[in-house]
């Protein structure tokens, strides 16, 4: 008895320290602000007032099915109002999903209006109707190093359900991704994902965890999100699942009978078939060695079909950079592809990577960026055993610089952890919309790293409006001071400076701007260019 008294007393004791004392400590920089190293949620609350969010500009082919839900936070309900939608366009004006058929060829601007009972925002977006998707860096979430080869239909739908419910479709994700394990596999150990690979037409047959395809993408459109999917150009993927090699014009086909919006092409298992001198479509091999046409083969094949279809299906390609992809992915159809190999193999050099990442900044544009894997905080599932989810060991200043870096990199934010257990500090890291709009700025610049030693470096930003956004990083295990010099952005006298990730105007520095930079971390400000 006597124990348990002495028990729920220091429990109580230890509750009643941590609100007095959370456990956090800050450093104070010489302009005042607070650096966290601990949990500390630097994204201010969403206001309850409407602020709609997302890109200044929205790329999508003529005579295919539109799809746009207006990013918006503020307390519901929202009235939007939109002036300019050209013919074959509608808004819902209760959940602000605009759809119909993309327009003729041409640029539409129209005005978007939000209202709710606390206030009203506005804001510009242009259609394009082209060629080009994707004129800003894709949003959304991808299951792979949350569920791996457990990935089911429920947890797809899920998914979807929390991109709305957490808040984060309001600052712009949109794709629902599934990636590997969807189909059936020769063999695994779960039985029920073996069964035969492809019907008696040569269709692909997904595994028992995914009993309707159409049903699924259905449900993902009906709140406004789109749908994406992945295979190999190889026999099998890398999971050891079923590939779409010599059936590509059939399955791409097949998941824009789905209702597919995206298609993640992986590489596995198909640096064999490159190899293979009996198949006449595939150019062949000099010396053993794969050469570049031997590597742009699958994805200018699939390029091709996908254009073909009559939807919208952005290409993310995913060689990890071979042949130099950055070179050439956007002439085979691409709007994105991986630089690197698995970050999930990585995470701990996330520094290193994004620096290697940022060497292609010259091939990061509207419609075409580089893609260095996923982000990957919260609850993932550690990468070389495929485990269950657990929360992440990264330092959450870490996460603050990993954010920052795939925003200034103008990188794909694609969210890989388990949206089931997000948890506030992760919403509020991935949903700053200050810092998305970095991320999602119309000009797809990506950002220039300056001055860089072995422990600090500067990333810079050009951003449509003339203004600059910077990341301070420290990659050292202490807190440093960092000094931006205005000169070094070509920019002479005052300007105003704003934290970006506190949403605060720090005030007109003269000349330079000081800070202090935690330890594995990030300050991330705009310059205003007056
Ligand atoms: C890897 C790819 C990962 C994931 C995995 C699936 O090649 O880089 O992102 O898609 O395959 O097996």
């Amino acid at each position: 008895m006597m124990n348990k008294i002495l028990y729920y007393t220091i429990v109580l004791a230890i509750a009643i320290l941590g609100q007095i004392c959370p456990i956090q400590s800050f450093s104070q920089n010489t302009e005042g602000g607070l650096f966290a190293s601990e949990r500390l949620i630097l994204t201010p609350k969403p206001k309850p007032s409407p602020r709609i969010n997302g890109p200044l500009v929205y790329g999508a082919r003529p005579g295919n099915p539109f799809l746009y839900p207006i990013p918006c936070q503020g307390e519901r309900q929202i009235r939007f109002l939109v002036k300019g939608l050209p013919p074959g366009l509608t808004v819902d004006e209760n959940t602000g999903i605009i759809s119909g058929v993309t327009p003729a060829k041409g640029k539409y601007s129209l005005l978007i209006t939000a209202t709710n009972s606390k206030g009203k925002s506005t804001r510009e977006l242009t259609i394009v109707s082209g060629d080009k998707l994707a004129l800003t860096p894709p949003m959304g979430w991808n299951h792979w190093y949350a569920h791996y080869d457990r990935i089911t239909d429920q947890m797809v739908r899920e998914a979807a359900d929390i991109m709305i419910s957490s808040g984060m479709a309001d600052v712009g994700y949109q794709y629902v991704n599934i990636d590997d394990c969807w189909m059936n596999s020769p063999k695994h150990n779960d039985p029920k994902r073996v069964g035969p690979l492809r019907d008696d037409q040569g269709n692909l047959i997904p595994n028992s965890y995914f009993p309707d395809m159409s049903a699924l993408t259905d449900y993902i459109h009906s709140k406004g999100l789109k749908a994406g999917i992945y295979t190999s150009p190889g026999p099998l993927t890398c999971g050891g699942f079923a590939g779409s090699y010599q059936h590509e014009e059939q399955d791409a086909r097949q998941f824009a009978d789905w209702g597919f919006d995206f298609l993640k092409y992986d590489w596995c298992s198909y640096g064999k078939i490159a190899q293979n001198l009996d198949d006449p479509r595939i150019p062949e091999p000099i010396n053993g060695k794969i050469t570049l046409e031997g590597y742009q083969y699958p994805y200018k094949l699939m390029g091709e079909i996908l254009k073909n279809q009559n939807r919208d299906i952005v290409f993310n390609l995913c060689q990890y950079g071979m042949g130099e992809v950055w070179k050439w992915g956007a002439s085979v159809g691409g709007q994105s592809w991986r630089t690197s190999g698995d970050l999930g193999f990585e995470l701990d050099r996330i520094f290193e990577v994004a620096l290697k990442n940022s060497e292609y900044r010259q091939y990061s544009k509207p419609g075409e960026w580089n893609d260095p894997d996923y982000i990957q905080i919260g609850y993932i599932g550690h990468s070389h055993k495929q485990g269950i989810p657990e929360l992440t060991w990264m330092p959450p200043n870490m996460q603050y610089a990993y954010m920052s870096m795939w925003s200034l990199m103008a990188a794909p934010l694609i969210y890989s952890g388990d949206m089931s257990k997000l948890d506030e500090f992760t919403i509020n890291v991935l949903c700053n919309p200050e810092v998305i709009e970095v991320n999602q700025d119309p000009l797809g610049e990506a950002a220039m790293v300056i001055k860089q030693n072995e422990e600090l470096f500067l990333m810079v930003k050009n951003l449509a409006d003339g203004s600059k956004a910077v990341g301070m990083f420290n990659r050292g295990n202490n807190d440093a001071e960092m000094t931006l010099n205005f000169s070094e952005l070509q920019l002479t006298g005052k300007h105003l400076v704003r934290d970006l990730w506190r949403q605060k105007d720090l005030g007109r520095y003269n000349r330079k701007f000081v800070a202090q930079v935690p330890s594995k971390g990030v300050v991330m400000v705009k310059i205003e260019n007056k």
